[in-house]
């Protein structure tokens, strides 16, 4: 459903993204991976058309989007949850949750979706009055994730949801992750936890210092001894 070819992008000087090729099949995971400053974020920036690249092409269903809108694209269906998970500290958990729905006109299949998020995120519903600042980390995440749903993806852009997490927190986290995926949202999953990633993802970029280093399906990266002592750490 995307496609990113020979994208380059500048910060002033900085050479952030070299000449990127990236595609995300309809219903699939992609993991996005690589150290930190290799250029994760500013490829979803691209792609949510925050920031505009120097050079390459950008397609979603066959359609250029280097002149579309960030708003226009949210409306289109790709959903940025951006890292650090930003929830609006002093807005309730359900406030926050109706944000997220904010440019959407259908609103009978709003209150579904979040009826739907509800009961995907109990701990969310049990807290929907409490102001978002108050929440842990893992409750903000789960929030910031739900936020998104409620623009209705058809592609979600998920950055870093597992930093700084508990191991249990992370592992609920990307078991999310996964039912969304089932439910028929495609998802740009962009992580540290290399190991983890790879176990729910359809196939992996690993980016280094701008450039896309290695690709493949989990099996071929798991495969090579290289990348396994580089990336996953064993
Ligand atoms: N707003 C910015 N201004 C200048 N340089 C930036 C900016 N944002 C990121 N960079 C630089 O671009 C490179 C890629 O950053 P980023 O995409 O945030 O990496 P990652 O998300 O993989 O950690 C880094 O060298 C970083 O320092
Ligand atoms: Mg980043």
């Amino acid at each position: 459903m995307l496609k990113l070819n020979n994208i380059s992008f500048y910060y002033g000087k900085i050479h952030a993204l070299k000449s990127i090729n990236l595609e995300i099949p309809k219903g699939s995971i992609v993991s996005l991976l690589g150290a930190n400053g290799a250029g994760k974020t500013t490829t979803l920036k691209v792609i949510s058309r925050l920031i505009q690249p120097s050079e390459g092409t950008y397609e979603l269903n066959g359609d250029s989007m280097l002149k579309t809108s960030s708003s226009n694209l949210v409306k289109k269906g790709v959903i940025h949850c951006p890292e650090n998970r930003r929830v609006f500290p002093l807005l309730s958990v359900e406030e926050n949750l109706n944000i997220g729905a904010y440019l959407r006109k259908d609103k009978q299949k709003v209150k579904e979706d979040y009826e739907k998020i509800c009961i995907m995120f109990p701990r969310l519903k049990e807290r929907l009055k409490q102001v978002a600042g108050t929440l842990s980390g893992g409750e903000q995440q789960m929030l910031a994730i739900g936020r998104s749903l409620m623009g209705a993806p058809k592609l979600l852009l998920l950055d870093e949801p597992s930093l700084g997490l508990a191991p249990n927190i992370i592992q609920e986290i990307f078991r999310t992750i996964k039912k969304i995926n089932v439910e028929g949202t495609a998802i740009l999953l962009v992580e540290q936890n290399a190991h983890l990633s790879l176990e729910i993802s359809d196939y992996s970029y690993i980016l280094e210092n701008g450039r896309v280093a290695l690709q493949g399906t989990p099996e071929e990266l798991r495969g090579n001894k290289d990348i396994s002592k580089l990336y996953l750490g064993v």
